[in-house]
């Protein structure tokens, strides 16, 4: 439980759902899973920008850039990558109750980790998106030439190769990013968010 026994929570006097209110629109968090090289960074950060457009307040984390700052000291074992996602999580957390739509993309490889993001968020806050892309297809990608070295041995613990990736098994979106293309693949997000009501009409008009 760590060391929080002495420490009282201390209430703000702007709620979450008067900054929603403000916003009009709900904040949640939009978490992409997938490997590395499925697509997760392309497709948020277009994402987010979409949902700028729209007039949404939006922020996005990611996996390369978070790893340089807050969680630089954390490498790729399983506590690690643990440890890792809960200091995004809260960190996620934090932003949905600032009333922003948060953006993640972090392979965070096990179901268990995931699934304490999500139990730590209110219901209906917590969006998990599959980018689903095959090992074959991401090796062959190999946007940062990470594949090539862990096949070499010059990484250890990569994911698909000799760490593993648990699929989510039941996520509120899969993303076939072999298959669909940038545009599409924004289009069904956006329209996810529309249909059960993040965004509201009034900020579409
Ligand atoms: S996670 O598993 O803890 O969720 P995260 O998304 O933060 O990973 O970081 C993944 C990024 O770190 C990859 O896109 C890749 O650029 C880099 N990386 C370096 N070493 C590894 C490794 N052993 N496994 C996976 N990714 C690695």
């Amino acid at each position: 439980m760590g060391n929080a026994a002495n420490i009282v929570w201390h209430a703000s006097k702007v709620t979450k759902q008067e900054r929603q209110q403000r916003n009009r629109h709900k904040s949640a968090v939009l978490w992409f899973t997938g490997l590395s090289g499925s697509g997760k960074s392309t497709l948020s950060a277009a994402l987010e920008k979409e949902l700028f457009q729209l007039g949404v307040h939006t922020y996005r984390l990611d996996g390369d850039n978070i790893r340089h700052g807050l969680n630089q000291n954390l490498g790729f074992s399983p506590e690690d990558r643990a440890e890792n996602i809960r200091r995004i999580g809260e960190v996620a957390k934090l932003m949905v109750d600032a009333g922003l739509m948060t953006l993640t993309a972090f392979i965070s490889p096990y179901q268990k980790d995931r699934e304490q993001v999500r139990n730590i968020l209110e219901e209906n806050e917590f969006i998990e998106v599959y980018v689903k892309c095959s090992l074959e297809a991401c090796e062959k990608r190999d946007p940062k030439g990470l594949y090539k070295k862990a096949r070499a041995g010059e990484i250890k613990a990569f994911t698909g190769i000799d760490a593993p990736y648990e699929e989510p098994s039941d996520p509120e979106l899969t993303i076939d990013t072999e298959n669909q293309s940038l545009e599409e693949s924004i289009k069904t997000i956006t329209a996810y968010l529309k249909e059960k009501g993040y965004l509201t009409e009034s900020l579409l008009v």
